[in-house]
């Protein structure tokens, strides 16, 4: 009986040892799940801290860029859209020299064609003033323009400058000028930049496609110019398949190219290829264009033909009527200018 005794007790402590051991067991089990799932979600508590943070940082940087724009804007109305929408790095720049000098008139045409200007996508203003220092004038029109620019100045040699008196086609204008600025673009640029070269005058008018159609140009391209040389237009007046077959003109039809300033474009490539290319005071009367054409060993049937086969005018030789201001300089003779300070 003793014996059976014995042996149940040492039973039941077997027992109660393998629960004891189970529910220990079962206890590390679940302290260890415990455990996991809290460092878990303390992980997952640190990575969302870690998120948050970079959205604050982000915010504020968008709140600071926005200021920043803002700031721009008021100071430069139209940099900032002009930055956005037309900095397009796949286009070739255009590069337009433009020969500026002091008149009445000069801020207005200089306000119209900037403004032009603005709605052209890679886009480069070499202006270029006829005059010994650079102008307040000049230097706070292009500082507010919204424009890319370069701001040069060149006077006209004192034996070529026209006198207010003369008619202008005694001599040529803006020779010193595009000079400067062909230098400027050999300095400061190489053949590898891809670019495309144009004269712009400051008082003529310019359609957008003008600027356009000059983009694709390989070698050297042209177009018809509105009312110049005396027509209706001027230059190629008949192409096909982007090759000149007549041009148009009725003054010196012997010329090289009888065209304006404003109906050709050259590739830079072809203006480092002929370093030494460039304007010259001493060209006879109306070759001033020829003589640098000629000078980029370009012939008439090397041209490119644009504007649909030159069947449109995209560009005006237009000129800006000298205003009279007899009473404004009489006043300013006596001393009694409405008002010195008024920038016009
Ligand atoms: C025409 C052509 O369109 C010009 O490209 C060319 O230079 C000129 O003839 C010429 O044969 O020399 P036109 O309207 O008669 O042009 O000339 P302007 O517009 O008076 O002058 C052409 C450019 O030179 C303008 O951008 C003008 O601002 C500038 N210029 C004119 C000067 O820099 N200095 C001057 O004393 C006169
Ligand atoms: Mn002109």
């Amino acid at each position: 009986m003793f014996k059976t005794m014995n042996i149940f007790r040492l039973c039941t402590l077997k027992h109660m040892r393998l629960l004891l051991l189970m529910n220990t067991l079962i206890f590390l089990v679940l302290l260890f799940t415990l455990y996991i799932s809290f460092t878990h979600s303390e992980k997952n508590f640190n990575s969302g801290n870690k998120f948050d943070e970079k959205q604050l940082t982000l915010n504020i940087i968008e709140n600071r860029l926005q200021k920043l724009q803002q700031a721009l804007k008021n100071r430069f109305p139209s940099a900032v859209d002009y930055i956005d929408v037309h900095v397009k790095h796949d286009l070739p720049t255009i590069y337009a020299i433009t020969p500026t000098y002091k008149r009445w008139t000069q801020k207005a045409d200089l306000t119209r064609l900037g403004q032009t200007l603005l709605h052209v996508p890679n886009f480069r203003w070499i202006v270029v003033e006829d005059s010994n220092e650079k102008t307040a004038l000049v230097t706070n029109f292009l500082k507010f323009s919204g424009l890319q620019y370069t701001h040069l100045n060149a006077k006209t040699d004192q034996n070529y400058k026209l006198k207010s008196t003369d008619p202008n086609w005694l001599l040529p204008r803006g020779v010193a000028q595009r000079n400067k600025g062909l230098t400027w673009i050999r300095k400061n640029l190489s053949p590898h930049n891809n670019g495309i070269l144009y004269f712009l005058d400051d008082d003529n008018t310019y359609s957008l496609r003008v600027f356009e159609e000059m983009r694709s140009t390989e070698v050297a391209s042209v177009w018809p110019v509105g009312l110049s040389g005396g027509l209706k237009f001027e230059g190629p007046g008949k192409c096909k398949d982007g090759k000149v077959l007549e041009w148009y003109t009725a003054w010196k039809p012997e010329r090289p190219f009888p065209i304006d300033m404003a109906g050709f474009a050259v590739n830079l490539k072809l203006l480092f290829k002929y370093s030494e290319a460039e304007y010259s005071n001493d060209a006879p009367r109306g070759y001033l264009e020829s003589h640098f054409l000629t000078g980029l060993k370009l012939k008439r049937h090397d041209m490119e033909a644009k504007a649909d086969n030159c069947s449109k005018v995209l560009v005006w030789h237009t000129r800006t009527e000298k205003p009279k201001m007899k009473q404004e300089e009489a006043l300013i003779r006596q001393g009694k200018s409405s008002n010195s300070e008024m920038e016009v």
